[in-house]
């Protein structure tokens, strides 16, 4: 069987191309790890999602989630599509401004937030979604002028346990029946625009999933403002949509989501009078996961209990498949013809027997300087990537009609010892 590719990527030559790069020569020019991303691809997905729920309903926001990919250069293109951003820290929350997104367009999401930070988003301005009433007690009174609260509907679905978050067993948000006394709090203390909130789970392909959680976080917005007498500013559906990773996954019609999300919040807003409130989504993984390839190189082959593929790219790059079971689609960038030749283990090259980005994959016979190529890699890939065992997190390159841009350096020896100190005490002076 042959190597199966995804788009946005292209076959030439039998070689993987991405908007007319090669991506083996940009490999050998900024060597690997390396994320390619394509602008391209990353406004499409923007303008897809957007336009599906705009056209339907005007009064329509997107708040991208930044904990997908946080780099500057993807919040920048996004913003240049008009988009907000939701950000689930205080230094997400800078990096959207330091991209020149106004606050007004943000909403700052924390769990657990400490009260320094939740002063600190108090200080900047920013909608505050606070995770419970707990988290708007601890500002002691103190209170953002628009605030919202996550409302943890008793619906278990997402791709995996480990990015499930909501019903009983979830940390994240509180149940419906705390919702009145929280927002009746919100407004005694001077809260004066609200929002209500909901994340369900992450990867979910289901457009039914999306009928369903609208019509019953439209009908708790109904319920809370009906015993509370509060008006609804916005209702934020989170993210959660999802996207192809494996061979034969079909992809989410987002224009039936759409049109079934705007159907309920009609209904609800007649059976409830909730008016226009403007409908907020947060998607991360829609806008940037598949804009993006990383690319890692064969360093050894070990053919003993198992064929074990060695590789640069190993867990602290691509954390996802050993941290929930996830399934990240790969091919050899270099020969697309080499047919697939029985199951093998692509690891990388960390001191854990846990660094697997691929288990017992079909996959063709690999050689040392291959190039690996994992698609589905612009969402949690970089963001989640770490420097364990002193490995360096991958170069990242922007390719924008024709240009192509290093939007991240690899990690230099100085960026491992950097905020570090040896007191003096320690110093080796005779420095052998
Ligand atoms: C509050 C919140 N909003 C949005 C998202 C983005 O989810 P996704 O990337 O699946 O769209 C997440 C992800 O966990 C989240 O926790």
């Amino acid at each position: 069987m042959d190597q199966l590719i995804f788009p946005p990527f292209t076959n030439r030559n039998n070689r993987l191309f991405l908007e007319n790069h090669d991506l083996c020569e940009l490999c050998s020019i900024h060597g690997t790890p390396l994320l390619v991303t394509s602008e391209k691809r990353l406004r499409g997905n923007y303008r897809r999602i957007h336009d599906a729920f705009s056209s339907l309903y005007s009064h329509f926001g997107i708040r991208y989630a930044i904990k997908s990919n946080s780099n500057p250069a993807v919040i920048s293109i996004l913003r240049d599509e008009g988009s907000g951003m939701d950000v689930s820290s205080i230094n997400e929350l800078n990096i959207a401004r330091y991209c020149g997104v106004s606050v007004d367009k943000i909403l700052f999401s924390p769990n657990n937030a400490s009260r320094d930070e939740l002063m600190e988003a108090l200080k900047i301005g920013a909608a505050i979604n606070f995770d419970d009433i707990g988290q708007m007690n601890v500002l002691r009174g103190k209170h953002p002028e628009t605030a919202s609260f996550r409302i943890n509907l008793n619906i278990e679905k997402g791709e995996f346990p480990g990015t499930t978050t909501a019903g009983p067993n979830a940390k994240f948000g509180m149940p419906e029946s705390y919702a009145a006394e929280a927002y009746e709090k919100a407004r005694e203390i001077g809260v004066r625009k609200f929002g209500i909130h909901v994340m369900i789970g992450s990867n979910v392909l289901s457009p039914d999933h999306f009928g369903h959680v609208s019509r019953e976080i439209f009908n708790a917005a109904g319920r809370i403002s009906q015993k509370t007498g509060i008006k609804f500013d916005f209702i934020d559906l989170g993210g959660g949509f999802g996207v192809p990773y494996r061979p034969g996954d079909k992809e989410l019609d987002i224009d039936n989501v759409a049109s079934s999300v705007i159907d309920n919040l009609e209904k609800a807003s007649t059976q409830y009078g909730l008016g226009k409130p403007e409908l907020l989504i947060e998607p991360g993984r829609y806008i940037s996961a598949d804009t993006t390839a990383l690319l890692g190189k064969v360093t050894n082959i070990k053919k003993y209990t198992k064929t074990f593929v060695g590789t640069d790219i190993g867990m602290n790059i691509l954390l996802r498949t050993p941290l929930y079971g996830s399934y990240h689609h790969m091919v050899l960038a270099n020969d697309l013809s080499r047919a697939l030749s029985g199951t093998k283990e692509i690891v990388g090259q960390i001191c854990e027997n846990t660094d697997r980005i691929a288990k017992e994959r079909e996959f063709p016979e690999a050689k040392i300087d291959d190039i690996i190529a994992v698609f589905t890699s612009g969402s949690y890939v970089s963001s989640m990537s770490s420097t364990y065992n002193g490995r360096a997190r991958a170069k990242e390159i922007l390719l924008s009609d024709g240009r192509v841009d290093v939007v991240r350096e690899r990690d230099e020896f100085e960026d491992f010892v950097r905020n570090t100190k040896i007191p003096d005490r320690l110093l080796n002076k005779s420095k052998k």
